[in-house]
């Protein structure tokens, strides 16, 4: 780790610093409503002296939160959300406006973790996370289950003193959780009885998933698979495995490119929806032997096993979108594969199955931050917009919530799409009085 004026930091290097400067400029342009939290957090300092740390992909939009953040007043550290998917000019550029980053592209699971307990030793009141990282290791310590943790955290956690320890968990306020996959676990953690803070689902906004886990993974998931093979997608079959907010933003953004786009589910809903949506819909060992790309994106583990990989033509290509890297049994492939990996491209490899070869994208890691940059800032204006506001909300509201899963209140979700409308100069009808009336009456219009 380096120090720079009393911040602590671990980038891959500095000199990248003026790159990132006008990357980050670059998606300040796209994030107008980011922009005007920022404007008025800079005059109102709600977030005076909180200690916020930040576990999220370290993007060109993410250093705009984190401005936007310490404009406010927070004193900020960032780690890395995922080991593939830093961006390591912005990491650099964020240590020179005097945010502590801990996150290098491609750091191996040791460093990652170290980059976590960097981030939790900073003692903050607010946590932010994508994928609940840091909630999830702050729990484990909480409930002295030192042996849940990865290796770094262990020997740093029984390094502690009992004092600290508790120092450490019973400082925080609260949490924002960024991701569905976050919030499936957090969920979890209430179930169970566990949840010690007020955790707001940023997720759970319309302003997030609607559009950032449509649009913005549904053209960015599509972005990394392009950068990484160049491969045509008009013509081919594409599987889509899971038809969440993000599976229905892939299938569609494919089938728009001119694929052929096979969907698989297991829940009932979801899977008529596809089907009326006018997708092909059908088990994974159907669609094994028929896809030329498979996309997972359910949140959950083994989407694509051993018997699929046997049954794939050769040269399919396997991505995933979901947000760990447990939806391609990659063990599975390993084993029954004659060769490989063999490196093609950046995070390309492929591997020979009875003969045939099956190439693996980005190691089974988000593809869409691996291989590309992530969602466009159009749309992260609207999920980090709701980061910002929740941040300000656990600050002022904090103390009053219970120990749960919460949602962002409805009005600020309202307020992110008025702006959003505003900035692209949108206008919308409003109700007028004998409609307003209508639609709080019963006995009307009979
Ligand atoms: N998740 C998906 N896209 C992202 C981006 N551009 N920045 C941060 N987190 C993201």
């Amino acid at each position: 780790m380096s120090q720079t004026k009393a911040i602590e930091y671990d980038v891959a290097d500095m000199s990248l610093a003026d790159e990132g400067c006008l990357r980050v400029q670059w998606a300040e342009r796209f994030m107008p409503v980011l922009r005007q939290i920022r404007e008025r957090f800079a005059e109102e300092r709600p977030l005076e002296g909180l200690r916020v740390a930040a576990c999220l992909h370290v993007t060109t939009e993410t250093a705009n939160l984190m401005l936007t953040l310490q404009a406010g007043g927070a004193d900020t550290v960032l780690c890395a959300s995922n080991p593939l998917s830093t961006q390591d000019p912005v990491a650099a550029y964020l240590v020179t406006k005097g945010i502590g980053v801990f996150a290098v592209k491609g750091e191996n699971d040791d460093r990652y973790y170290e980059h976590i307990r960097a981030a939790l030793e900073y003692r903050p009141q607010i946590t932010m996370d994508d994928g609940a990282d840091l909630v999830g290791s702050l729990h484990m310590l909480a409930l002295q289950r030192y042996d849940d943790l990865a290796p770094v955290l262990r020997s740093w956690s029984t390094k502690l003193s009992e004092a600290e320890r508790v120092e450490v968990v019973e400082g925080v306020l609260g949490s924002t959780e960024e991701t569905t996959t976050g919030i499936i676990r957090l969920r979890a953690m209430a179930a169970d009885g566990i949840l010690r803070f007020p955790v707001i689902a940023v997720n759970d906004s319309y302003t997030k998933h609607l559009f950032d886990n449509r649009y913005g993974t549904g053209q960015s998931t599509l972005d990394g698979i392009l950068r990484a093979t160049n491969m045509l997608l008009a013509g081919a079959t594409v599987v889509v495995s899971g038809y969440g907010w993000c599976g229905r933003g892939v299938a569609t953004r494919a089938r728009g490119a001119g694929a052929n786009v096979i969907v698989t589910e297991v829940d009932a809903l979801r899977a008529l929806e596809a089907t009326m949506d006018g997708f092909r819909v059908m088990p994974m060992h159907e669609a094994a032997p028929l896809g030329d790309l498979f996309i997972t994106l359910t949140g959950d583990i083994r989407v694509i096993r051993e018997a699929d990989f046997l049954a794939m033509k050769d040269g399919a290509i396997v991505a995933n979108s979901g947000h760990f890297d447990v939806e391609i049994d990659i063990p599975a492939l390993e084993r029954v594969s004659d060769s490989g990996p063999l490196q093609l491209r950046p995070l390309v490899e492929e591997y020979v199955v009875n003969g045939k070869r099956v190439v693996l994208l980005a190691r089974g890691r988000l593809i869409n931050l691996a291989s590309a940059e992530g969602h466009p800032a159009s749309v992260m204006d609207m999920s980090f917009a709701n980061q910002a506001l929740a941040a300000e909300y656990l600050r002022r509201m904090g103390s009053t919530l219970t120990a749960d899963v919460h949602r962002i209140p409805a009005e600020l979700d309202q307020e992110i799409a008025r702006l959003k409308l505003a900035s692209m100069s949108i206008e919308i009808d409003t109700l007028t009085e004998e409609q307003e009336r209508y639609l709080s009456s019963w006995d009307q219009g009979t």
